[in-house]
């Protein structure tokens, strides 16, 4: 049997320091994410909830737009981490943002509070048969 591919460590630490800057009043339930660009820079991201609870923003989903401001549009490595033991699976809106701007070899990470890794999926793995921007070709 195969080991688990471990979360690398400096992008558990940025995603663990993201998941602490979490505005989620509502919920309670603070989530960090933080991603590594083609060129190597790390981006992170925190879930920012607002009074109209379907506005809220989930941690992916700033990570990705940080990202894009920053001038890239593409990752290899995403690590996302929730609170407690229960791996904090990206939702179905941050996996069709995930699609868009990572290869289907990319690794999406899911950690616990501890930086121990409960998860290592391909993207491919996390949303196949997707839609993306070679469908609209
Ligand atoms: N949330 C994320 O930020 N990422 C996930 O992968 C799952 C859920 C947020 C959305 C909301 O602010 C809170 O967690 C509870 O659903």
């Amino acid at each position: 049997m195969g080991t688990t591919q471990q979360a690398p460590r400096d992008l558990i630490d940025a995603a663990l320091a993201a998941r602490d800057k979490a505005y989620a009043p509502y919920s309670k339930f603070h989530v960090g994410a933080a991603l590594r660009t083609g060129n190597g820079q790390i981006i992170a991201g925190c879930n920012v909830e607002n009074a109209a609870y379907p506005e809220g923003v989930c941690a992916e989903a700033g990570a990705i737009s940080a990202m894009v401001l920053s001038g890239e549009t593409k990752f290899d490595e995403i690590v996302v981490v929730g609170l407690g033991d229960v791996a904090c699976t990206p939702c179905g809106g941050c996996r069709q943002k995930i699609r868009e701007f990572t290869g289907p070899d990319a690794t999406i990470f899911i950690i616990n509070d501890q930086g121990e890794t409960l998860l290592t999926l391909t993207r491919e793995a996390l949303i196949p048969h997707s839609f993306g921007p070679e469908n609209l070709k």
